[in-house]
């Protein structure tokens, strides 16, 4: 039972209270990664730590804890029975060569839908792999302010997959709908958005996320895949990138970050105990309107996101009087707001407001928008 902490810890919520006087009441962390857990079950990882430490990654507990959570995960996000759940290490970065080399043998081309930060990645990784990776979708003309329409994207019919980032974490866009394609397998980068939402899997030959938003801990990526795309990676693949020699060395072919995949089984009963993915999908959107409403009224803060690709889950923003910024920041960690500084790449700000984060953070962030521009708009 936690009572007070003297020093919060990073991610906690509104059940967390500092005894530090002059302190606020709550905190709440809105940072892009790894994402809050919530408290019931960081109380239940700490009891259980000491067990998971030592557990051996052969052993029965470790490959009875492994079924439970591929069977978890296949119930909650209704996974068909021809997919195999992979669950891996090295992160989404891993991903961006996993799925050429595994998905383009026979085929060298693959389209990608390029609309931010972490698309451009995963491209240029297939590039570098030597793959005709190509932009089909260019979002830089539009400054990743919104996806370019689905008629001029440039698909060719011999791709072996269509590749798109779900939620781009760092540009706050987001695709509301699955594209709808028929000419090659979609691929998605899910890492901020799995779990967030009902999702299609059905309609993806793949699909991809690291754990540490909606899932946990870093240390575990989770791959769904169409098994009838599993025909052999590109000679010369390293074996541990091999999606079939990982699938057939179950549950791990490596040693695994065990307490990450204790975490990720913790998440998922905590997403059933809320209500499942409805309910994650409507608190998420609410949140979503709760901060848009609040930037978009007095002028002092800007999103030039497409209001019809708006993220969800990751909300940036700038103060158009940058000098501000140093201040705003400060101030809003003052307030027990934290983590709000934008990606490294972009600057300005970005909230990221992942399962974790309760109804009361995106209130909370609300009120302080309005009073820091009260005091300085
Ligand atoms: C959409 C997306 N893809 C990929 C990554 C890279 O993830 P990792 O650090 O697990 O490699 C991130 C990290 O934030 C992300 O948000």
């Amino acid at each position: 039972m936690v009572t007070g902490m003297v020093h919060p810890m990073p991610g906690h919520d509104s059940r967390c209270l500092s005894l530090v006087p002059g302190a606020p009441a709550s905190v709440f962390n809105f940072a892009a990664s790894p994402g809050p857990l919530p408290l019931s079950v960081r109380e239940r990882l700490l009891e259980a730590m000491p067990g998971l430490l030592q557990m051996h990654h052969r052993s029965v507990a470790f490959v009875e804890l492994a079924e439970r959570l591929q069977a978890k995960l296949r119930e909650l996000l209704e996974v068909p029975a021809d997919y195999r759940v992979l669950f891996l290490q090295g992160g989404a970065t891993a991903q961006f060569a996993m799925v050429p080399l595994n998905l383009c043998r026979g085929q060298g081309a693959a389209d990608y839908l390029h609309t931010g930060y972490w698309s451009g990645r995963a491209l240029a990784e297939a590039q570098q792999l030597g793959m005709a990776a190509q932009r089909a979708a260019d979002g830089r003309a539009l400054a990743f302010h919104a996806i370019p329409p689905s008629d001029t994207w440039q698909l060719r019919a011999d791709a072996a997959y269509v590749y798109y980032t779900a939620n781009e974490t760092v540009d706050g866009v987001e695709f509301r709908h699955t594209p709808q394609l028929t000419t090659a397998p979609l691929v998605a980068d899910m890492s901020s958005c799995l779990l967030s939402r009902r999702m299609e899997v059905h309609r993806h030959g793949l699909i991809f996320a690291g754990a540490q938003k909606n899932m946990g801990l870093p240390g575990l990526t989770v791959v769904l895949v169409r098994e009838a795309l599993l025909q052999g990676a590109l000679p010369g693949t390293p074996s541990l990138y091999d999606y079939r020699v990982q699938d057939q060395q179950r549950p791990a072919y490596n040693t695994p970050v065990v307490p990450a995949w204790y975490t990720a089984e913790l998440m998922l009963d905590w997403v059933v105990e809320q209500g499942g993915l409805q309910a994650m999908e409507s608190s998420n959107c609410s949140k979503a309107e709760t901060v848009y409403a609040a930037l978009d009224t007095g002028g002092l803060y800007a999103n030039a996101v497409a209001p019809a690709c708006r993220s969800r889950v990751n909300i940036v923003f700038d103060l158009v009087v940058p000098a501000l910024l140093p201040l705003f920041l400060e101030q809003a960690h003052h307030a027990g707001l934290q983590g709000l500084a934008g990606h490294r790449s972009r600057g300005g700000c970005r909230a990221a407001l992942y399962n974790a984060l309760p109804e009361a953070g995106a209130l909370a962030l609300a009120d302080f928008l309005a009073d820091f521009q009260r005091r300085h708009g």
